[in-house]
């Protein structure tokens, strides 16, 4: 028996795989480090939620109407008799966690950021994964245009501080009224020709008229292309907040460009939503998104409070950089020393194991044979690991209690007191 992952979820490997060469855990980390950096720098912390949440809170935040809740979620009843579904998104668990813990109440304008796995049994294929990461943030207790334009600014340089170029898309979905008057003259429009839609967009149709329009069929964009837009029938109010969300990132200079077929597959948005598409990345280019959901902590049982926020998919963000082809700023794994030992007395492999633990003991990162390979091969081992310096043990230095320190690029060579060579080390210099 040959066991695999399951269908369209990945290992993330410490070497490249022949198959996924871009997703190793090292560019993983380094996309980590470089995302927390930059949202602690703007007053962001951190919030961990559980895996598993109770259906019920996903089906009232997501919107039973949608394809996430309707036919995507990993859902079972667990050995209590309840219902639980592994998270497809994080905004509904943060906003679960912050309003159980009252942090709406202690902290007037929270800004949290998250960094999580995700789970959605979509049709897999590159770029849409059954189990995929996102980095995100939320920000609650603002309405402020500026805030907005906060959470705008930090998706967009988080890809460009990394070199991916990308487009940001921009539209407003106005209140729930503006919603309800704008479906309605959707529909109104769409009816004429609804036996020319896909079965998928008379199915949207009736159940969820708004997203017709997130569509890539070719027909149903050709009907829709002369649609009333939302952005027609936007409150006053909604169209000032959206024209202030505009002079802002003109103001910090972030180009974006309003696509009235902008609407996002949960059924919480209000007002401003977005998405940033990257290039050259086929069907699946929407890099991150999210947008503005000032009803759902009273939906979701807490009180009045404004919420925003926006999820970046960690994988998509991987093959952008392949693609593109940047290696991310990763982290040396490579070990500063390799001990070599020469001969097999016993006394000079004790020798060895007795100064490996010293070195790790002392901060400094080194590592050894355990494969009884030869004296060349050993050598060859520590080139392969990357390893700055070698320090060769024999039965001399074993006797005298010394070591041979040599650095791997220039050649040169010292003999050092074993209890000594960690501070050379620290200083790299021999
Ligand atoms: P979302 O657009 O569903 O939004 O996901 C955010 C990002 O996660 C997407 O733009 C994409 O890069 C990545 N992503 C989503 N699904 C998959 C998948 N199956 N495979 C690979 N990557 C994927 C949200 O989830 C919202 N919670 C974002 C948000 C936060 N809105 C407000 N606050």
């Amino acid at each position: 028996m040959r066991y695999t992952a399951p269908p369209y979820m990945y290992d993330v490997l410490p070497y490249p795989s022949a198959k996924e060469p871009w997703l190793t855990t090292a560019r993983w980390r380094a996309i980590e480090r470089h995302f927390r950096e930059m949202v602690m720098r703007a007053g962001y912390r951190e919030i961990r939620t559980p895996i598993l949440e109770p259906t019920e809170l996903f089906k009232r935040s997501i919107g039973e109407a949608t394809d996430i809740v309707s036919k995507e979620m990993f859902t079972f009843v667990d050995r209590g008799d309840r219902s639980l579904t592994m998270k497809p998104e994080g905004t509904a668990p943060a906003v679960r966690a912050c309003i159980e813990h009252n942090l709406f109440t202690e902290h007037p304008l929270l800004k949290l950021y998250y960094i999580g796995q995700n789970f959605r049994y979509e049709r897999g294929q590159k770029g849409r994964y059954r189990q995929h990461q996102q980095l995100g943030v939320e920000v609650f207790g603002a309405t402020d245009a500026a805030v907005d334009a906060e959470v705008l600014a930090l998706a967009m340089s988080f890809f460009t501080s990394l070199g991916v170029s990308c487009r940001l898309h921009i539209n407003s979905v106005g209140t729930t009224d503006c919603r309800t008057r704008y479906r309605e003259a959707l529909k109104a429009y769409v009816e004429p020709s609804l036996a020319n839609l896909s079965d998928e967009g008379q199915m949207r149709f009736k159940v969820n008229p708004l997203r017709m329009l997130d569509t890539k069929d070719q027909r149903d964009l050709a009907i829709l292309a002369g649609a009333p837009a939302l952005r027609e029938f936007l409150s006053e109010e909604s169209s000032l907040h959206f024209q202030q969300l505009q002079d802002y990132l003109t103001a910090i200079a972030i180009p974006f460009r309003i696509d009235d077929g902008l609407v996002r597959g949960f059924d919480y948005y209000s007002g401003t939503v977005f998405e940033i598409k990257g290039e050259g990345l086929g069907a699946q280019d929407a890099l991150g998104g999210g947008g503005r959901y000032d009803g759902l902590v009273e939906e979701c049982g807490g009180a009045a409070v404004a919420g925003l926020g926006f999820g970046i998919g960690m994988e998509r963000c991987l093959l952008a950089l392949e693609a593109l082809g940047i290696a991310p700023n990763q982290e040396d794994e490579a070990p500063v020393a390799f001990i070599i030992t020469a001969g097999s007395q016993q006394e000079v492999k004790t020798a060895a194991v007795k100064l490996l633990y010293s070195l790790r003991t002392a901060g400094i990162a080194a590592d050894m044979d355990y494969q009884g390979k030869n004296f060349r091969r050993q050598f060859k081992r520590a080139d392969d690991v990357g390893t700055r310096f070698y320090i060769i043990i024999g039965e001399d230095e074993a006797a005298k209690g010394t070591v041979q320190l040599k650095d791997r690029s220039s050649g040169e060579q010292r003999e050092f007191d074993a209890e000594s060579v960690a501070e050379a080390l620290r200083t790299g210099r021999l």
